[in-house]
């Protein structure tokens, strides 16, 4: 008897935003092929993450409640753990897909593990090689190579980070399903002609946009950071700020009380995500501690400045499409300001090419897994 490998059942564990963002185009892919789909979301977001299903599409089997305001690593990942298993216990899927290195992605894998339900890792092969930075993404994407069957890397440089790592076996670079979504959200955007470039008049306002949330930069980090902004409007009267804030009570309260009152910033609410896009494509140049936004950046050729100390994406700062400036004050505000000043600096980020994929990853991850 032949199998029909399109009866498979493919789980989905999704819990922060970048997760809802880089899962959905594979998810689509799936639906689009007939395979049996099941979507679970842990709660690990939830306002920040509704509005990403929502537009995305994405209809949510089972959604677990496990949001507490500031809860800890440990909370949270119990939490998780047991939930996740239990649903796996009553869907019985095929396969089980995490993406990335959240404490979602290392729960869900680990429950999966616990069911021997075999793991596909999207977004694998990414280090900093510091155990503490970012804390504690690390050691979570680490802890998930351990425990994933299948392995798909966002870069050449992350698929070689695993073969040090010693794995080999069902290994593919496929680019980042993250430029998938980017790529289909732009096309939605542009038909609806909801993007608009920055002006290339004379004395037209420049504006940064700037999002900030990783937990190595809590406290003084973030400190130096709202300095840095406040010296760069303050040196630069053309230049507005938008800074969309993270619900991370340690973000929101810090931000709000250093930023809150300026005519050159604007804080935002965390943004949909055609909103940022449309930010994105409208900004000067971008700082930021984020992943996704610094593998985003590029596709609409803006200067990116990566607000930490290490990243897990040093192909971008070696192509040239990013610089890692740290979360020092002077550091960040004489990068900035030499991007604003200085034409062929600019330009420079322009002129390289992005090394996180042409926008088809999430097809070339289903033909591996399947055919
Ligand atoms: C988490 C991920 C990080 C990812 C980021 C994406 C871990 C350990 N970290 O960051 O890798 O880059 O998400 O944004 O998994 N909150 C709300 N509502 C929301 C979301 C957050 O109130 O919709 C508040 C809660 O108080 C929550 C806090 O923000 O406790 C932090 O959320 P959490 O998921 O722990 O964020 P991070 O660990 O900072
Ligand atoms: N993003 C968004 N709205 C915002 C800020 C970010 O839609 O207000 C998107 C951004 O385009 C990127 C993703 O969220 O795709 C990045 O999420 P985040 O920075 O929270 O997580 P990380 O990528 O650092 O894990």
């Amino acid at each position: 008897m032949v199998i029909d490998i399109k009866m498979k059942k493919l789980m989905f564990c999704i819990g922060t935003r970048p997760e809802a963002i880089k899962l959905a185009p594979l998810i689509w892919a799936a639906q689009g092929q007939n395979f049996n789909v099941c979507i679970v979301t842990s709660g690990q977001h939830k306002e920040m993450l509704d509005p990403f299903l929502q537009f995305f599409k994405l209809k949510v089997n089972h959604s677990l409640d496990v949001l507490k305001p500031n809860q800890s690593l440990s909370d949270l990942t119990a939490s998780i753990l047991t939930k996740m298993q239990m649903i796996m216990q009553i869907e019985k899927p095929d396969y089980v897909f995490v993406q990335g290195d959240t404490t979602t992605t290392f729960t869900s894998a680990l429950a999966a593990f616990y069911e021997k339900i075999p793991v596909a890792h999207i977004e694998a092969g990414l280090r900093t090689h510091d155990r503490y930075s970012p804390f504690p993404e690390e050691i979570n994407r680490k802890l998930v190579t351990q425990i994933a069957e299948y392995f798909f890397t966002p870069t050449e440089e992350s698929k070689k980070n695993l073969e040090n790592e010693g794995i080999k076996k069902n290994v593919w670079f496929t680019g980042n399903t993250g430029i998938d979504a980017l790529r289909l959200a732009t096309e939605i955007l542009m038909d609806k002609g909801a993007l608009h470039p920055p002006s290339l008049e004379a004395h037209a306002r420049k504006m940064i946009l700037v999002t900030c949330h990783r937990r190595e930069n809590h406290g003084a980090p973030l400190l130096n950071i709202c300095d840095a902004i406040i010296r760069i409007v303050h040196q630069h009267k053309d230049v507005d700020v938008v800074f969309p804030v993270h619900l991370n009570p340690n973000v929101q309260s810090v931000v709000k009380l250093k930023l809150g009152n300026h005519p050159q910033i604007r804080l935002e609410k965390p943004l949909n995500y055609p909103d940022f896009v449309s930010l994105m494509y409208q900004s000067t140049l971008l700082l930021t501690d984020s992943g996704g936004v610094q593998e985003e950046a590029p596709y609409f050729k803006k200067p990116i400045f990566v607000m930490r100390e290490s990243t897990e994406r040093p192909e971008g700062v070696s192509a040239g499409v990013a610089a890692l400036v740290g979360s020092d004050t002077d550091a960040i505000v004489n990068a900035v300001n030499l991007a604003l000043t200085d034409q062929g600096y600019y330009q420079s980020f322009q002129k390289a090419v992005s090394p996180y994929g042409d926008g088809y990853a999430s097809q070339k991850i289903l033909s591996a897994l399947f055919s």
